[in-house]
């Protein structure tokens, strides 16, 4: 029986990225986990700013392609947000707009694979208010099924220790139960497990 393909990414390209780091952790974690992590970086799929013009004369982007693929290959996926104006980054809104905008008849992006979430944040909420409105356009803009579970990391400037670890017991727990449920329903969901 294979292990789950988990596709892991943050919507923060920074140097130094908070989300990143997370989305990192939760790879290394689920490595041990009996699952397939595959982390990816959204720099590695730039892309224009949805404009309906430029769909109509360019079409989608190959990056929007290639990232659609990748999704649409995997058992789960694990997205961790940044938390902007109480709402997403652009960079991830983008991509999962453009994503949205590919035909294929090849499986489904987002009807295929199990969502979970993640986010965090320097304040105090840890980024949740990006992480309801990520739950919103997964779930009902994009039909996804996203687990219950999420990890939040508030204070995200000191939650990492010297070996990209979580200090605090509440996010570690948070995060082990979300991987632990992605994890589970991906190998239910993809058929891996009866
Ligand atoms: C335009 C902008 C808006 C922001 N708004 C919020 C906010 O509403 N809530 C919050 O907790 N942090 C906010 N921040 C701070 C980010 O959480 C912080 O820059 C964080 O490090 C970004 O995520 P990253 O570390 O993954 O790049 C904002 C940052 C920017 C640049």
């Amino acid at each position: 029986m294979r292990a789950p393909k988990i596709v892991t990414f943050a919507g923060s390209i920074r140097t130094g990225s908070y989300s990143a780091s997370l989305a990192a952790l939760a790879a290394r974690d689920m490595a041990l986990m009996n699952a397939e992590p595959v982390l990816l970086s959204l720099a590695d799929y730039p892309m224009p700013i949805y404009d309906g013009d430029l769909e109509a004369a360019e079409g989608v982007p190959a990056p929007a392609r290639q990232l659609r693929d990748q999704l649409a290959s995997a058992d789960g996926v694990f997205i961790v947000t940044p938390e902007y104006n109480a709402g997403l980054p652009p960079l991830l809104k983008n991509a999962l707009d453009w994503v949205s905008r590919v035909k294929s008849t090849e499986g489904d992006a987002f009807k295929g694979p199990v969502y979970a979430i993640g986010s965090s944040s320097p304040g105090a909420l840890g980024g949740y208010r990006a992480a309801m409105m990520l739950r919103q356009t997964l779930a009902l803009g994009l039909g996804c099924l996203v687990l219950a579970e999420q990890a939040m990391v508030p204070g995200a400037g000191q939650a990492f220790d010297d070996q990209g670890g979580l200090k605090e017991e509440r996010s570690q727990r948070q995060l082990r139960a979300v991987l632990t449920a992605l994890i589970d329903q991906s190998a239910l969901r993809t058929g891996l497990r009866a």
